[in-house]
């Protein structure tokens, strides 16, 4: 794992940025792996900034994310489809038949899980696998749990990431209580993967991570085992390390 250190949320959506644009830049057709969340925000505007200044282009450029809630329609405003829309794509020049969530609205688990993970087989898989990490050590929707989970899935939200979450719902009640997530092996298949943490409240989970054992019950710990993986992390989030 490469890490690097980053002075601030500022600095750390720059580099991570960096990294993204030169994914883009070496293979202008690359099928990148996205997230939602407040840790990529910054990473996004910086993206946007650059293809403004005519730097980068998207129009080659395939996504697919992580994650999305089960039940909400793309057009919800708490749905991941309405965050990447608001906070990325309806500011670059990727093309709407080459960005891709799981759906929300198809309440058949097997039949969604199915389809998703074959369209990002069909796409070649992912080059470049962006990832936040949750306060319990979660990536995507992989909750701690004693296996790992495996190709794209549903899930029960833990407590902790319903509470973590409500701060984007008028209530607790109104965070979706199920979500369709890539699974862990779905994300380890990715070629390249980076990491952004930013804040001191993330420095235990992510030593954790980093430095402590491989455990379904730390998610995010499986990317020890992955060949290529880049954390970009603020010093307030590598305090431990
Ligand atoms: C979002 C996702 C989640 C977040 C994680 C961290 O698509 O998959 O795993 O990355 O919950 O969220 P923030 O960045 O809000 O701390």
């Amino acid at each position: 794992m490469r890490i690097y250190k980053a002075s601030d949320y500022k600095d750390m959506s720059r580099k991570a940025a960096n990294i993204l644009s030169a994914q883009i830049i070496m293979k202008p057709n690359a099928v990148l792996g996205l997230a939602t969340g407040s840790t990529p925000i910054g990473i996004y505007e910086q993206l946007i900034e650059w293809y403004q200044r005519g730097d980068l282009d998207f129009s080659e450029v395939t996504t697919v994310n992580l994650d999305e809630y089960k039940g909400l329609s793309p057009g919800d405003e708490q749905s991941y489809s309405y965050f990447m829309r608001h906070h990325l794509f309806n500011f670059v020049n990727i093309s709407r038949d080459r960005y891709f969530l799981p759906n929300g609205l198809e309440l058949d688990c097997e039949k969604e899980c199915t389809r998703y993970e074959k369209l990002i087989q069909s796409l070649g898989g992912v080059d470049m696998q962006l990832l936040g990490l949750g306060h319990n050590g979660h990536i995507g929707f992989n909750e701690p749990d004693i296996v790992f989970a495996k190709g794209t899935h549903c899930v029960d939200l833990t407590e902790s990431t319903i509470e973590a979450n409500k701060r984007f719902f008028a209530t607790a009640e109104d965070v979706p209580k199920q979500a369709y997530t890539m699974g862990i092996k779905t994300i380890m298949r990715a070629k390249k993967i980076l990491l952004v943490v930013s804040g001191e409240d993330k420095a235990e989970i992510l030593r954790e991570v980093v430095a402590g054992p491989v455990t379904p019950q730390v998610p995010a710990s499986i990317l020890q085992l992955h060949n290529d993986v880049t954390l970009v992390a603020d010093q307030d989030a590598l305090l431990l390390l």
